[in-house]
């Protein structure tokens, strides 16, 4: 992580998480400077998210959803960290700087994003003189145009094409090895990865050309060269198509899922500007992830064979743990020997759309495929089905549609449907995505209440910690390291607000523990935390002496404690005096 602490810090304190909330959720203000709405990360009906402007932090009482700005970003538009953060960053017109450390290899990444676009253009022009490759392209049917679109191109039959025009210099020759342009030779010297292939540029979905697929003109193998992963490329996370898609459609309401290069621009070429493809790899997290955040309907294209039908069982084993009761998946199986570059140019723009249309549901496909795994006519057999099926359901976080499941399930598995709601319900069943669910850790480890409300109000308003005349003593009573760190951090930037402190402990393994103490309800009045706070401060001191006096009692009681123990002891002993008789 390169970005620097104090840019997040400042970047916390200027973004206003109720105008960010508020321009995706229409908030309705309610009490002091809280926010309530529907929440988004659970089906509900009453309004149990609440935004607090003064902390800066989210709350779902319904469902646990909570963070600062950038878990909204994070689990609201699905973005990675560091993306949230140059999200943000945007919205406020800030530009997000480099450490120095990570800073050789990012200063980098520029100028390789210039290259590959430069190499794009190339490539593209090299196709107007390649007889043989324009004349391959016409013969699957792709038009000069579908082609400029894709700015499809062709890499020359030679082993220095790119090299000469690319590399003159060490400097550049290296950028060509970064993007994968280029390969070392053992015996030393370089020659081009792609030649005599069709080029298919690849661009993430920003637009930035992060990598190439090129395609064999004739038999051969590999058919499909790709670029290797490199700082621009990782396979798993990128979708072939998806910048084109989102070009060519101004509201995307649905994305097809497809296996090949060749699919996506021949069904660009068929007027269905909604495909992309997955580079050769299985569907991963990060792409459902992706595309959730575009459409609300997924359908996802495979094979009509067996491996087919394994593959579509392994992209559901994906999608489960990820559904939201807003997002439709379904399933289309193509007719044996076919892929959709076949069939569309077979059947036309209508026919191939009228599969889509009908292609099977998640919950269809799923049940199909575990009665086939079991005999329903048996009981034993409705019982394992039942059992298998109720794994599958309990990883889906969100709320209506294993209700729907579970309604399916008790009728194929002849079983009353709240037996099985019985065994399936806990917490995590409510939730939408899957949000770190506040583990009860506050009440799990024994926090003494005083404790755990001095925690909680110092998280919750920081600037308590001005409040503090007298310091704490050091001891071991639990939670107490905590609470002077806490008041170490502030004590650094009293202006801090709550989620810019949570936001230091991100990563580590007290975050949940912090996040938590964001979220606890203290009902305490807004006019009575400081007097509060400073009366359980006196309590915990008070807490601490005795624990210090009790642990060094319970150590004489087994033998003779040293002297310094021995002057210890009295010393916490007069504390004590001293802070009962005042
Ligand atoms: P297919 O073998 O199904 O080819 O590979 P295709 O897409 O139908 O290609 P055409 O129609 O013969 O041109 C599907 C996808 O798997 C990856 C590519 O992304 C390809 O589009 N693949 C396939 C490779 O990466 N390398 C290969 O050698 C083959
Ligand atoms: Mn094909």
């Amino acid at each position: 992580m390169n970005i620097p602490r104090e840019f997040i810090e400042l970047l916390l304190a200027k973004i206003d998480i109720v105008d960010l909330i508020n321009t995706q959720i229409p908030l309705r203000k309610k009490s002091g400077s809280n926010y309530f709405a529907r929440c988004p990360f659970h089906n509900e009906k009453s309004a149990s998210f609440s935004v607090s402007q003064q902390k800066q932090f989210y709350y779902c009482f319904g469902c646990g959803a909570h963070g600062n700005a950038i878990d909204f970003m994070m689990q609201h538009e699905r973005l990675s960290f560091p993306e949230a953060i140059e999200t943000l960053a945007r919205t406020a017109g800030m530009e997000v700087p480099k450490v120095a450390g990570g800073a050789k290899k990012d200063d980098s990444l520029p100028a390789l994003y210039a290259l590959m676009t430069e190499v794009t253009r190339y490539y593209h022009e090299q196709l107007r003189g390649a007889k043989h490759a324009i004349a391959y392209l016409k013969n699957r049917g792709i038009s000069g145009q579908i082609a400029k679109q894709f700015l499809l191109g062709y890499a020359p039959a030679s082993f220095h094409q790119i090299l000469d025009h690319f590399g003159k210099t060490d400097a550049d020759k290296k950028k060509l090895l970064d993007t994968g342009l280029i390969i070392k030779k053992d015996e030393g010297g370089y020659f081009d990865r792609f030649r005599d292939r069709i080029m298919f540029p690849i661009h993430d979905y920003r637009g930035r050309i992060i990598g190439f697929g090129g395609r064999i003109l004739e038999k051969g193998e590999p058919k499909y060269l790709n670029s290797p992963e490199t700082a621009l490329f990782q396979k798993g996370h990128e979708l072939y198509g998806l910048f084109e898609a989102l070009r060519a459609n101004r509201k995307l309401d649905k994305i097809l899922v497809v296996e090949g290069y060749m699919d996506v621009v021949a069904l660009f070429q068929h007027e269905i500007t909604y495909a992309v493809a997955t580079l050769g790899t299985a569907t991963t997290a990060h792409h459902i992830n992706r595309l959730t955040r575009y459409v609300t309907e997924i359908i996802f294209c495979f094979d009509g064979d067996e491996a087919g039908r394994n593959a579509a069982w392994r992209a559901l084993q994906v999608l489960f743990p990820l559904m939201q009761d807003n997002l439709q998946i379904r399933f289309l199986f193509l007719p044996d020997g076919e892929d959709p570059d076949s069939l569309v140019r077979k059947e036309g723009k209508a026919a191939f759309e009228a599969r889509i249309n009908s292609a099977s549901s998640l919950s269809a496909f799923f049940f199909l495929t575990l009665s086939r795994q079991s005999d329903l006519g048996t009981i034993e057999g409705r019982a394992r089905f039942a059992s298998s099926a109720l794994t599958f359901i309990k990883q889906v976080p969100s709320a209506i549609l294993p209700e729907i499941l579970l309604e399916e399930l008790a009728k194929r598995a002849r079983v009353d449907v709240t037996e099985l709601k019985q065994q399936i319900r806990n917490p995590a069943a409510s939730l939408q995505i899957p949000v770190a669910i506040p583990e009860p850790e506050i009440s799990k480890p024994k926090l003494k209440p005083a404790m755990q409300i001095a925690l909680a109000l110092l998280v919750q308003n920081p600037q308590l910690a001005k409040s503090v005349k007298t310091s704490l003593p050091q001891g071991n009573l639990l939670g107490l390291n905590f609470l002077h760190r806490l008041l170490d951090v502030i004590s650094l930037q009293p202006e801090i607000n709550t989620a810019a402190l949570i936001e230091s402990w991100r990563g580590q393994k007290e975050e949940n523990f912090v996040k938590n103490l964001a979220c606890w309800e203290h009902s305490i009045p807004e006019a009575g935390i400081t007097h509060e706070f400073l009366g359980t401060l006196r309590q915990l001191n008070l807490l601490i002496i005795e624990d210090e006096i009790n642990r060094l009692l319970s150590k004489a009681s087994e033998g003779e404690l040293a002297d310094e123990e021995k002057q210890e002891l009295s010393r916490w002993i007069l504390k004590k005096k001293e802070m009962t008789v005042v």
